[in-house]
Protein backbone atom coordinates (compact mmCIF):
# COMPACT_ATOMS: atom_id res chain seq x y z
CA UNK A 1 0.00 0.00 0.00
CA UNK A 2 0.70 3.81 -0.46
CA UNK A 3 -0.89 6.15 2.24
CA UNK A 4 0.57 6.06 5.78
CA UNK A 5 -2.03 4.45 6.93
CA UNK A 6 -1.27 1.36 8.98
CA UNK A 7 -2.53 -1.90 6.56
CA UNK A 8 -5.28 -3.50 7.75
CA UNK A 9 -5.38 -7.27 8.56
CA UNK A 10 -9.08 -8.58 9.22
CA UNK A 11 -9.84 -12.15 10.28
CA UNK A 12 -13.28 -13.49 9.32
CA UNK A 13 -14.01 -16.32 11.61
CA UNK A 14 -17.01 -17.47 9.98
CA UNK A 15 -19.02 -19.65 11.86
CA UNK A 16 -16.03 -21.09 13.60
CA UNK A 17 -14.98 -20.92 17.73
CA UNK A 18 -17.00 -20.92 20.90
CA UNK A 19 -15.90 -18.56 23.76
CA UNK A 20 -12.91 -20.15 25.29
CA UNK A 21 -11.28 -20.89 21.98
CA UNK A 22 -11.83 -17.26 21.02
CA UNK A 23 -10.77 -16.02 24.40
CA UNK A 24 -7.68 -18.57 24.32
CA UNK A 25 -7.19 -17.23 20.82
CA UNK A 26 -6.99 -13.76 21.78
CA UNK A 27 -4.50 -13.81 24.22
CA UNK A 28 -2.02 -15.52 22.64
CA UNK A 29 -2.49 -13.42 19.11
CA UNK A 30 -2.24 -10.00 21.80
CA UNK A 31 1.34 -11.76 23.28
CA UNK A 32 2.53 -12.15 19.71
CA UNK A 33 1.14 -9.17 17.70
CA UNK A 34 3.69 -6.32 19.36
CA UNK A 35 5.79 -5.60 17.26
CA UNK A 36 2.83 -5.01 14.26
CA UNK A 37 2.35 -2.60 12.26
CA UNK A 38 -0.84 -3.47 11.31
CA UNK A 39 -4.39 -2.48 12.27
CA UNK A 40 -5.94 -5.74 12.97
CA UNK A 41 -9.65 -6.76 13.23
CA UNK A 42 -11.18 -9.77 14.19
CA UNK A 43 -14.91 -10.49 12.96
CA UNK A 44 -16.23 -13.32 15.59
CA UNK A 45 -19.34 -15.01 15.79
CA UNK A 46 -22.03 -13.17 17.91
CA UNK A 47 -21.79 -15.32 20.81
CA UNK A 48 -18.14 -14.76 21.16
CA UNK A 49 -17.85 -10.42 20.90
CA UNK A 50 -18.73 -9.84 24.55
CA UNK A 51 -15.83 -12.24 25.80
CA UNK A 52 -13.71 -11.18 22.94
CA UNK A 53 -13.88 -7.86 23.23
CA UNK A 54 -13.00 -7.97 27.07
CA UNK A 55 -10.08 -10.35 26.41
CA UNK A 56 -9.17 -7.35 23.85
CA UNK A 57 -8.93 -4.64 25.36
CA UNK A 58 -5.47 -2.51 25.70
CA UNK A 59 -4.64 -4.84 23.04
CA UNK A 60 -3.87 -3.85 19.40
CA UNK A 61 -7.09 -5.84 18.29
CA UNK A 62 -10.63 -4.78 17.84
CA UNK A 63 -13.46 -6.97 17.48
CA UNK A 64 -16.18 -7.32 15.06
CA UNK A 65 -19.16 -8.90 14.00
CA UNK A 66 -19.87 -10.68 11.40
CA UNK A 67 -23.80 -9.43 10.35
CA UNK A 68 -26.60 -7.51 11.88
CA UNK A 69 -30.14 -6.34 11.25
CA UNK A 70 -30.83 -3.59 9.48
CA UNK A 71 -34.01 -2.19 12.17
CA UNK A 72 -32.91 -0.27 15.54
CA UNK A 73 -34.84 -2.58 17.41
CA UNK A 74 -38.59 -4.63 16.93
CA UNK A 75 -40.33 -7.91 16.77
CA UNK A 76 -37.25 -9.61 14.21
CA UNK A 77 -36.44 -13.12 16.00
CA UNK A 78 -33.16 -14.34 15.86
CA UNK A 79 -31.64 -11.18 15.11
CA UNK A 80 -29.16 -8.57 16.07
CA UNK A 81 -29.31 -4.97 16.03
CA UNK A 82 -26.57 -2.60 15.39
CA UNK A 83 -26.72 -1.52 19.22
CA UNK A 84 -26.46 -4.90 20.78
CA UNK A 85 -23.57 -5.61 18.79
CA UNK A 86 -21.94 -2.26 20.22
CA UNK A 87 -23.24 -2.84 24.05
CA UNK A 88 -21.67 -6.43 23.38
CA UNK A 89 -18.02 -4.44 22.53
CA UNK A 90 -17.87 -4.67 18.39
CA UNK A 91 -16.61 -1.71 16.82
CA UNK A 92 -17.05 -2.95 13.30
CA UNK A 93 -19.15 -5.29 11.45
CA UNK A 94 -18.62 -7.26 8.14
CA UNK A 95 -21.46 -6.59 5.79
CA UNK A 96 -22.53 -7.64 2.45
CA UNK A 97 -19.88 -10.52 2.30
CA UNK A 98 -20.90 -13.32 -0.64
CA UNK A 99 -21.96 -16.20 2.10
CA UNK A 100 -24.46 -13.34 3.50
CA UNK A 101 -25.61 -12.80 -0.46
CA UNK A 102 -25.36 -16.49 -1.38
CA UNK A 103 -27.01 -18.48 0.94
CA UNK A 104 -29.48 -15.81 3.12
CA UNK A 105 -30.73 -14.44 -0.22
CA UNK A 106 -29.14 -10.83 1.28
CA UNK A 107 -29.59 -8.33 -2.11
CA UNK A 108 -27.76 -4.71 -2.15
CA UNK A 109 -31.14 -2.91 -0.90
CA UNK A 110 -31.17 -4.46 2.25
CA UNK A 111 -27.22 -4.53 3.05
CA UNK A 112 -27.97 -0.56 1.62
CA UNK A 113 -30.14 -0.12 4.63
CA UNK A 114 -27.58 -2.20 7.00
CA UNK A 115 -24.70 0.30 6.00
CA UNK A 116 -26.71 3.26 6.84
CA UNK A 117 -27.71 1.73 10.11
CA UNK A 118 -24.35 0.54 11.18
CA UNK A 119 -22.49 4.09 10.73
CA UNK A 120 -25.22 6.26 12.15
CA UNK A 121 -25.18 3.77 15.22
CA UNK A 122 -21.13 4.51 14.90
CA UNK A 123 -19.95 1.27 13.76
CA UNK A 124 -16.95 0.94 11.38
CA UNK A 125 -18.16 -0.99 8.38
CA UNK A 126 -16.09 -3.50 5.94
CA UNK A 127 -18.58 -3.67 3.24
CA UNK A 128 -17.95 -6.67 0.90
CA UNK A 129 -18.19 -6.34 -2.70
CA UNK A 130 -17.12 -8.58 -5.42
CA UNK A 131 -17.89 -10.43 -8.97
CA UNK A 132 -18.38 -14.35 -9.67
CA UNK A 133 -16.68 -16.90 -11.66
CA UNK A 134 -18.89 -16.46 -14.77
CA UNK A 135 -19.36 -12.25 -14.35
CA UNK A 136 -15.20 -11.90 -14.51
CA UNK A 137 -15.23 -14.51 -17.46
CA UNK A 138 -18.00 -12.36 -19.56
CA UNK A 139 -15.69 -9.29 -18.35
CA UNK A 140 -18.91 -7.93 -16.25
CA UNK A 141 -16.93 -7.55 -13.26
CA UNK A 142 -16.83 -3.38 -13.69
CA UNK A 143 -20.45 -3.23 -13.99
CA UNK A 144 -20.91 -5.50 -11.17
CA UNK A 145 -18.97 -3.71 -9.03
CA UNK A 146 -20.80 -1.16 -9.32
CA UNK A 147 -23.65 -2.04 -9.27
CA UNK A 148 -22.88 -3.06 -6.25
CA UNK A 149 -21.20 -0.36 -4.65
CA UNK A 150 -23.90 2.53 -6.16
CA UNK A 151 -26.27 0.44 -4.24
CA UNK A 152 -24.89 -0.44 -1.51
CA UNK A 153 -23.86 3.05 -0.79
CA UNK A 154 -27.14 4.95 -1.73
CA UNK A 155 -27.47 7.97 0.53
CA UNK A 156 -24.07 7.04 2.41
CA UNK A 157 -23.06 10.42 3.13
CA UNK A 158 -19.49 11.61 2.66
CA UNK A 159 -19.06 12.80 6.97
CA UNK A 160 -19.74 8.89 7.16
CA UNK A 161 -17.17 7.11 4.55
CA UNK A 162 -14.51 7.40 7.17
CA UNK A 163 -15.76 4.34 8.93
CA UNK A 164 -16.01 2.58 5.74
CA UNK A 165 -13.45 0.04 4.32
CA UNK A 166 -14.38 -1.94 1.09
CA UNK A 167 -13.53 -5.53 0.54
CA UNK A 168 -12.91 -6.76 -2.55
CA UNK A 169 -14.08 -10.60 -2.44
CA UNK A 170 -14.28 -11.96 -5.90
CA UNK A 171 -16.93 -15.14 -4.80
CA UNK A 172 -14.18 -17.43 -6.90
CA UNK A 173 -11.66 -16.66 -4.74
CA UNK A 174 -13.37 -17.29 -1.28
CA UNK A 175 -12.67 -20.61 0.50
CA UNK A 176 -11.54 -22.16 -2.97
CA UNK A 177 -7.75 -21.73 -2.67
CA UNK A 178 -8.03 -20.16 -6.26
CA UNK A 179 -6.68 -16.87 -4.96
CA UNK A 180 -6.69 -13.58 -6.97
CA UNK A 181 -3.01 -13.04 -8.01
CA UNK A 182 -1.81 -9.30 -7.01
CA UNK A 183 -2.00 -7.93 -10.08
CA UNK A 184 -5.17 -8.20 -11.03
CA UNK A 185 -6.53 -7.10 -7.19
CA UNK A 186 -4.43 -3.87 -7.73
CA UNK A 187 -6.38 -3.70 -10.93
CA UNK A 188 -9.73 -4.03 -9.62
CA UNK A 189 -9.06 -1.81 -6.36
CA UNK A 190 -8.08 0.99 -9.20
CA UNK A 191 -11.25 0.75 -10.96
CA UNK A 192 -13.29 0.30 -7.20
CA UNK A 193 -11.56 3.32 -6.80
CA UNK A 194 -12.65 4.91 -9.83
CA UNK A 195 -16.32 3.70 -9.37
CA UNK A 196 -15.99 5.83 -5.48
CA UNK A 197 -15.08 8.61 -7.27
CA UNK A 198 -18.27 8.78 -9.18
CA UNK A 199 -19.59 9.02 -5.67
CA UNK A 200 -17.45 10.98 -3.60
CA UNK A 201 -15.14 13.87 -3.89
CA UNK A 202 -11.37 13.08 -4.85
CA UNK A 203 -10.32 13.69 -1.38
CA UNK A 204 -12.40 11.73 0.42
CA UNK A 205 -12.16 8.68 -1.96
CA UNK A 206 -8.04 8.70 -1.60
CA UNK A 207 -8.54 7.88 2.33
CA UNK A 208 -11.18 5.19 1.76
CA UNK A 209 -9.00 1.61 2.45
CA UNK A 210 -9.81 -1.32 -0.08
CA UNK A 211 -9.01 -4.09 1.68
CA UNK A 212 -8.76 -7.99 -0.49
CA UNK A 213 -9.90 -11.37 0.43
CA UNK A 214 -10.16 -14.71 -0.90
CA UNK A 215 -8.11 -17.61 0.10
CA UNK A 216 -5.13 -15.06 1.59
CA UNK A 217 -2.07 -17.13 2.96
CA UNK A 218 1.00 -16.37 4.67
CA UNK A 219 2.44 -17.31 1.28
CA UNK A 220 0.66 -15.09 -0.70
CA UNK A 221 -0.14 -11.93 1.48
CA UNK A 222 2.77 -9.90 1.09
CA UNK A 223 2.22 -9.80 -2.54
CA UNK A 224 -0.72 -8.03 -1.77
CA UNK A 225 0.39 -5.24 0.56
CA UNK A 226 3.46 -4.38 -1.64
CA UNK A 227 0.90 -3.20 -3.96
CA UNK A 228 -0.16 0.19 -4.00
CA UNK A 229 -3.92 0.34 -3.58
CA UNK A 230 -4.25 -3.13 -1.30
CA UNK A 231 -4.99 -1.81 1.91
CA UNK A 232 -4.97 -4.49 3.66
CA UNK A 233 -6.54 -8.62 3.95
CA UNK A 234 -9.57 -9.42 4.59
CA UNK A 235 -8.65 -13.27 5.99
CA UNK A 236 -11.01 -16.32 6.27
CA UNK A 237 -9.91 -19.79 6.68
CA UNK A 238 -6.31 -18.51 7.33
CA UNK A 239 -7.70 -16.74 10.69
CA UNK A 240 -8.73 -19.51 12.30
CA UNK A 241 -5.33 -20.84 12.65
CA UNK A 242 -3.09 -18.83 15.33
CA UNK A 243 0.35 -19.68 13.97
CA UNK A 244 -0.93 -19.20 10.32
CA UNK A 245 -2.84 -16.04 11.34
CA UNK A 246 0.02 -14.70 13.10
CA UNK A 247 2.28 -14.94 10.68
CA UNK A 248 0.20 -12.84 8.36
CA UNK A 249 -0.36 -9.76 10.61
CA UNK A 250 2.78 -9.79 11.31
CA UNK A 251 4.13 -9.59 7.98
CA UNK A 252 7.17 -7.55 7.97
CA UNK A 253 8.75 -9.69 10.43
CA UNK A 254 8.15 -12.90 8.54
CA UNK A 255 9.27 -11.42 5.24
CA UNK A 256 12.43 -10.73 7.00
CA UNK A 257 13.22 -14.43 8.33
P1 LIG B 1 -11.10 -17.30 2.74
O1 LIG B 1 -12.37 -16.38 3.08
O2 LIG B 1 -9.87 -16.52 3.18
O3 LIG B 1 -11.30 -18.55 3.50
O4 LIG B 1 -11.09 -17.48 1.24
C1 LIG B 1 -12.34 -14.99 2.92
C2 LIG B 1 -13.65 -14.40 3.38
O5 LIG B 1 -14.68 -15.07 3.25
O6 LIG B 1 -13.69 -13.27 3.88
Amino acid sequence: MESEASVIIAGNWKMYKTNIEAVDFIKKLGEKIAPTKAQVLLAVPFTAIASAAKEAEGSLIEIGAQNMNDASEGAFTGEVAAKMLIDAGAKFVILGHSERRRYFNEDNAFINRKVKRALQEGLKVILCVGESLSEREAEKTEEVLQNQLKACLDGVLEDDIKNLIIAYEPVWAIGTGLNATAPVVEETHLVIRQILATLYSEEVVKRISIIYGGSVKPANALAYIDEPNIDGLLVGGASLDLDTFDQIVNYQHHANT
